[in-house]
């Protein structure tokens, strides 16, 4: 096994979209930032240095950090962010896991610019489960602004309204030929007729679940947020914020150049989102000079595709190790919900009858503490930051499907973390409220990945769901989306001492605070279970 030195500058540089130029926050100069290649059981040390004017911290998304939260990343969480003009090491070892994983700043919306891919292949003589092409490349959907993400990230925080929408979706940072002055930039991915080649799907937009196909081509997806899956043949692939798909393509068509294209799939309800289409295009070696052609990409509110996709996804194994007795039993709601307003007339309160809104799991909505990390507090004892009275079930149970009185509509708010045993077997349903909305929402867990047992549409029901879970090759993800006015059960062994966020990856829900952490410890406190904390690690 290796170990890459690496190191991040993380800086504002002119990035020309769309016409015009911005100071865009960069890691070395780039937009995307710099994609990672290691091995499993590589060791990565990325010194990241701060010349930007904004706190900021990495999160190596999909890296289980094993009894190492110190380098998972997310501010005031782990660490302490990154105070400009100072640094910090992340470091730490890919164990037992290969695939696409990524990177992204994990600081109020800094994302937006501030990620890159990191790919994890196979141990040296260790070979993939399928003929592994000669040429990959990795696909990062993303969404650009025209703005300061900040300031985006203020409008949808402050004012208690939606968020602005995009300006473009991105392929590799490339807005693509529909959108103005883009076109003379517009990715372009070269293929030999008659070869298979792997694309390595990131969605890495901030607020939008994406459909993803290319014109006249199949794609055969074989891994899902860095697990192998069951090979299955599709004309379309939706990616949830956070997750990740490889899919094979084979280039069987008649040489020529063809668009690939990403456009949003939006389950909310009267959500105003962006509805353009970002493009880039596979080009065959000798192509002709005909236009490309444009991929069929679903209808921006057909869930029921939506949710086909996400169910063909299986492990590759005929049978996975999934935890078949559980010793924690939870149940989470996920969704938005408005807070009542003192002043109805200030600028924060610009939600329907001058309310903020707000988003919450089991009604409370996540507050971010200020003072210091979720884990320095814990070690150093500091009272006051956060409590570990998070309920294990909603408050009050109701029916999920709409149409709940205005009452329960208004979270708590709170920094409340669930404690749960180390070696806990674990399962949690994830709820969707539909509250607002009905809404599909990619929750992500930190330093774990889970099993999903099952998905369904409605209540979830206790007495006859789980007899239909999946126990013999779910899918195993770090990002599952609840469906749509519907719930998805997960599972894990809590064997990753830590505190783990758990969160929509949707900033905007983010920001509204649908998140809570997971404290897993051994009963002798995560002194002794964790490494030690690095000597650069920063101070609030
Ligand atoms: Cu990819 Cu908490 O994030």
């Amino acid at each position: 096994a290796k170990v890459h030195f690496h190191k991040f500058v993380i800086e504002a540089k002119p990035v020309k979209r769309l016409c015009r130029t911005h100071s865009t926050i960069t890691v070395n100069g780039q937009f995307p930032g710099p994609t990672l290649e290691v091995r499993n059981g590589d060791t990565l040390v990325i010194k990241a240095i701060n010349k930007a004017q904004y706190n900021i911290s990495l999160h190596w998304h999909g890296v289980k950090q094993l009894r190492n939260p110190w380098a998972d990343g997310p501010e005031y969480v782990t660490q302490c962010p990154i105070q400009p003009g100072r640094s910090y090491t992340y470091r730490y070892t890919l164990e037992n896991q290969e695939g696409t994983m990524w990177w992204h700043a994990h600081s109020r919306w800094l994302r937006a610019t501030v990620y890159g891919a990191l790919i994890v292949r196979p141990e040296k003589g260790s070979p993939y489960p399928f003929p592994m092409p000669k040429r990959e490349f990795p696909v990062m959907l993303g969404q650009w602004w025209d703005r300061n993400p900040l300031d985006v990230q203020k409008q949808a925080l402050f004012t208690g309204g939606a968020p602005n929408v995009s300006d473009a979706y991105t392929i590799n940072g490339q807005p693509g030929d529909l959108y103005r002055c883009s076109n003379k930039e517009t990715m372009k991915f070269p293929v030999r007729a008659g070869e298979t080649i792997l694309l390595r799907i990131i969605n890495s937009a901030l607020n939008q679940e994406l459909y993803f196909a290319v014109a006249n081509h199949k794609l055969t997806v074989v891994e899902a947020d860095a697990s192998y899956t069951k090979p299955f043949t599709t004309s379309v692939v939706m990616v949830g914020p956070g997750q990740t798909t490889n899919v094979l393509l084979k280039a069987d068509q008649s040489p020529g150049q063809y668009y690939m294209a990403a456009r949003a799939y939006e389950s909310g309800q009267n959500q105003a989102f962006d509805n353009t289409t970002t493009t880039a295009i596979l080009e065959y070696k000798s192509a002709s000079s005909r236009p490309p052609l444009l991929p069929q990409l679903p209808a921006f509110n057909d869930t029921n595709t939506a949710s086909a996709f996400a169910s063909q996804v299986k492990s590759l194994k005929s049978k996975v190790n999934v935890p078949t007795k559980i010793d924690d039993n939870l149940f989470f709601t996920v969704g938005l919900g408005l807070i009542n307003c003192t002043n109805p007339n200030s600028p924060r309160c610009q939600g329907p009858n001058g309310t903020r809104l707000a988003a919450s799991i089991n009604n409370v909505s996540f507050v971010f503490p200020r003072r210091n990390s979720l884990m320095q507090a814990y070690i150093q004892g500091q009272p006051g930051v956060f409590t570990t009275d998070f309920p294990p079930t909603p408050p009050v149970k109701f029916d999920y499907t709409g149409n709940v009185s205005r009452g329960l509509w208004q979270p708590t708010r709170g920094t409340k973390l669930l404690k749960l045993k180390f070696g806990a077997r674990v399962q949690i349903v994830l709820q969707d409220t539909s509250i607002v909305t009905a809404e599909e929402h990619p929750m992500h867990l930190h330093g774990y990945s889970f099993y999903v047992v099952g998905m369904g549409t409605g209540n979830f029901n206790p007495s006859t769901d789980p007899a239909k879970f999946n126990l013999i090759d779910p899918p195993y993800r770090n990002t599952i989306g609840t469906p749509p006015g519907g719930w998805a059960a997960i599972r894990f062994v809590a064997d990753n001492p830590g505190i783990w966020l758990l969160h929509c990856h949707i900033d905007s829900h983010l920001t509204w605070g649908l998140a809570t952490a997971l404290l897993v410890e051994n009963g002798v406190g995560l002194l002794q279970s964790v490494q030690y904390a690095p000597l650069d690690l920063p101070r609030c």
